[in-house]
């Protein structure tokens, strides 16, 4: 029987859909870069997932019992019952968001020479280990690569290409491997638990620690409950413990999963390493028992990782974007498939086959959609990562894609709705796109400062 969200709306938070010329107005202010766009002045936004879900009744009364003790307050003890609870793991640093914790990680294990390997490591994990001069290395299954293959588990390690990189450079050269759940920079597609199984044996074969970029691991063990048929009737909670039981180590952005505003932690079974990021974390994040978050923050982290196993939640939340996708697909829009946990990829380049990536194909439909109806994506195609050549030529991002990620629990099936029928009036104007330029760029990390202006 179908099932509709298991929540119902208790406060709201007025939206406005500015008039079309306010819309090119801010547009124009903004350089074209929607990063630059004031958030009220957005009706329906779809930049993250990240940070920006609603809490419940439950988390909003846990707030309140916030101890904002500096040391050893209770919420902390809260929050550490609660993650070892779902990883399985004793040693927990908190930090205030995923990049925090791997900088402290990183900190301390990338050097130059070294390698570690990942599914796909997400921007600020690629940034971090190669801040500290280790190479990020990426080593998806192909299938991962191909946006329209249907299979089930596109976000899966290539298992024979690890073995063969470790064999190569042996324990020595990779002081971890890595695996993203769910596999955001593929697509939010999920990993396979026999995956996660296989990656760790090969890795505890050759000595090498495994670590979970754990973000949406709720959503990647829904995925395993219903596509791999050995874990059909298992409960969530034991295949998240199972996912978990596997890793030696897992970072976490707690503003995914944790269904809170800010948070994140690392958490490790070996109490050598946790000792050794122990000063990093008072350096850069704070005291061991809070990490950069108030009081209040924990307790609502605590109460949102119980939460966030919940079936009915999972259910409502993936079949969100399943349902998103396929609305998009109605309207003629080409998307990634099949849809992952937390987004749905539109693919520009069938929206505007005749504009080169030079001209930021994936940037024109994001300033397409808001200009059409307030809606707020992200770009990620050659504004993100295209680059010049050591001759200065152009090469273009390998997909022109623009990213609308949910929040979770914060809009309705008719705001989804809505944006497809915006994205389905862009595809019908789409003829006279000319695409942009760009007049300012920052030396990187373009895509968040840079400007741009329409070219006619
Ligand atoms: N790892 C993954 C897989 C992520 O998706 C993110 C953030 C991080 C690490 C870093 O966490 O933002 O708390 O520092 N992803 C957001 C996004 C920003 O929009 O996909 P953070």
């Amino acid at each position: 029987m179908w099932q509709p969200e298991p929540y119902r709306i208790k406060m709201v938070e007025p939206i406005r859909l500015p008039e079309r010329v306010e819309r090119e107005k801010y547009l124009e202010q903004a350089g074209y870069n929607l990063f630059l766009v004031p958030a009220e002045a957005v009706f329906v936004d779809l930049l993250t997932d990240s940070g920006t879900g609603a809490m419940s009744d439950r988390q909003w009364s846990a707030l309140m019992r916030g101890d904002e003790s500096y040391a050893q307050a209770r919420s902390w003890f809260r929050f550490y019952e609660a993650v070892k609870g779902f990883t399985g793991m004793e040693h927990v640093l908190p930090c205030h968001q995923g990049r925090a914790g791997e900088n402290v990680l990183f900190s301390e294990i990338s050097k130059p020479g070294l390698t570690i390997p990942s599914n796909n490591h997400f921007d600020t994990t690629r940034a971090n280990i190669e801040f500290y001069g280790a190479e990020a290395l990426d080593l998806v299954v192909p299938e991962g690569r191909d946006p329209h293959k249907i299979l089930p588990f596109k976000g899966n390690l290539d298992l024979g290409r690890l073995e063969e990189t470790l064999k190569k450079l042996g324990r020595q050269k990779v002081p971890l491997v890595m695996c993203t759940v769910t596999n955001n920079t593929g697509g939010g597609q999920p990993v396979s638990l026999a995956n996660i199984r296989g990656t760790s044996e090969i890795c505890h074969r050759h000595g090498v620690p495994f670590f979970l970029d754990a973000c949406r691991f709720a959503e990647n063990a829904w995925f395993i409950k219903q596509r791999e048929p050995e874990y059909k009737n298992k409960s969530v909670r034991e295949i998240v413990r199972e996912m978990f039981s596997f890793a030696d180590g897992a970072t976490m952005s707690a503003k995914k999963d944790g269904l809170g505003n800010i948070g994140g932690f690392i958490a490790l079974r070996d109490e050598a390493l946790a000792k050794r990021l122990q000063s990093a974390l008072i350096l850069r994040e704070g005291f061991l028992t809070y990490g950069g978050l108030a009081g209040r923050d924990l307790e609502a982290l605590a109460q949102g990782f119980e939460e966030v196993q919940e079936e009915s939640y999972l259910q409502a939340r993936v079949g969100q974007i399943a349902d998103f996708g396929e609305a998009l697909k109605a309207h003629g829009v080409s998307i990634l498939e099949p849809t992952g946990g937390h987004a749905v990829y539109l693919d520009a380049k069938s929206v505007f086959p005749k504009l080169p990536a030079e001209r930021f194909p994936a940037q024109a439909l994001t300033v397409a959609l808001y200009r059409e109806g307030g809606v707020r994506g992200v770009e990620i195609g050659s504004l993100m990562f295209g680059k010049k050549d050591e001759n200065g030529a152009f090469v273009p991002a390998a997909m022109e894609l623009v990213r609308l990620a949910v929040p979770r629990r914060v809009y309705t099936a008719s705001h989804l709705a809505y944006v497809a029928d915006v994205a389905g009036e862009v595809i019908k104007k789409a003829g006279g796109e000319k695409g942009y330029e760009l007049t300012y760029e920052p030396p990187f990390l373009r895509h968040f400062t840079s400007r741009l202006r329409p070219l006619s």
